[in-house]
């Protein structure tokens, strides 16, 4: 059994919390704000426990460090109006300044940390990156489900820095993902969506050995009707993992069910 946030005391801890607010923005307004809504229950409960909480997230795919346009403030302001409290912005998510605000945090207030974008070690999991946001805490808890594929210092290099546990979304998600792998009820159906077949080879094979069906959408699609000759012109294709796409195909192709239009 996993930890999660009911497993331990968060009176006055410093909670360092992990979420995914990689959240669709126009003109610097988030459009959609349905991940953050998410990790509201966690929020509430770190809240309610007498704690203080350090949020942190990345958004986008910032390339070669801080950039306004990938800055997480709308996203705390969106999350400010849902909570109903003010919710105070760091200018990066480590450095002196954050461990000074982070310190003068009290039981009850927020501060949501900067981009973990901005830093090249994040997707390098980066253990001094990591141990340096793991200084900010006394806890960390994951609640980034969009980002657990990731082995990154924010979400898997700061577990070895810190007491970690899983927030309620992590949970809920791991749940109902354990069943459908473990112990799937059939017919099983499974409807997978994502830009790129690379980056979740290996859920589409364990989910192929498994399910009757498997409904593959959203940018991922393309790459594997590109693999059967389709032109797809401006649409976003996988070039390199065209080969990929032909043996996958080639071995399930009574499973695989594609758009037709
Ligand atoms: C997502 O939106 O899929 C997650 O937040 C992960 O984002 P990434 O694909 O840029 O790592």
């Amino acid at each position: 059994m996993k930890k999660t946030v009911k497993d331990i005391d968060l009176k006055n801890k410093r909670v360092l919390m992990r979420v995914d607010f990689n959240v669709p923005m126009a003109e610097g307004k988030v459009t959609d704000d349905k991940r953050i809504k998410a990790a509201l229950p966690t929020i509430k409960y770190v809240l309610e426990q007498g704690a203080s909480l350090l949020l942190m997230s990345h958004l986008g795919r910032p390339k070669g460090g801080p950039d306004p346009e990938f800055s997480l403030r709308a996203a705390s302001e969106t999350l400010a109006s849902l909570l109903g409290t003010p919710i105070q912005m760091a200018p990066d998510c480590v450095g002196a300044e954050v461990e000074k605000m982070a310190k003068e945090l009290k039981a009850g207030e927020v501060l949501m940390l900067e981009n973990t974008r901005f830093h090249k070690g994040e997707e390098k999991n980066d253990l001094d990156l990591a141990k340096q946001m793991a200084s900010l805490g006394d806890v960390y808890v994951n609640d980034a489900f969009g980002s657990a594929h990731r082995a990154h210092s924010s979400t898997e290099g700061i577990a070895r820095f810190l007491p970690a546990v899983s927030g309620f979304l992590m949970e809920q998600e791991l749940e109902y993902l354990g069943r459908a792998v473990a112990d799937p009820v059939h017919p099983y159906i499974a409807i997978l969506g994502g830009a790129k077949i690379s980056d979740k080879i290996l859920v589409v094979e364990t989910l192929l050995s498994k399910c009757d069906k498997l409904i593959i959408g959203g940018g991922m699609a393309n790459t594997f009707l590109a693999a059967q000759g389709l032109n797809m012109q401006d649409s976003l294709v996988e070039a390199e993992s065209l080969e990929l796409a032909k043996s996958i195909m080639a071995k399930s192709k009574d499973k695989i069910i594609l758009p037709v239009d």
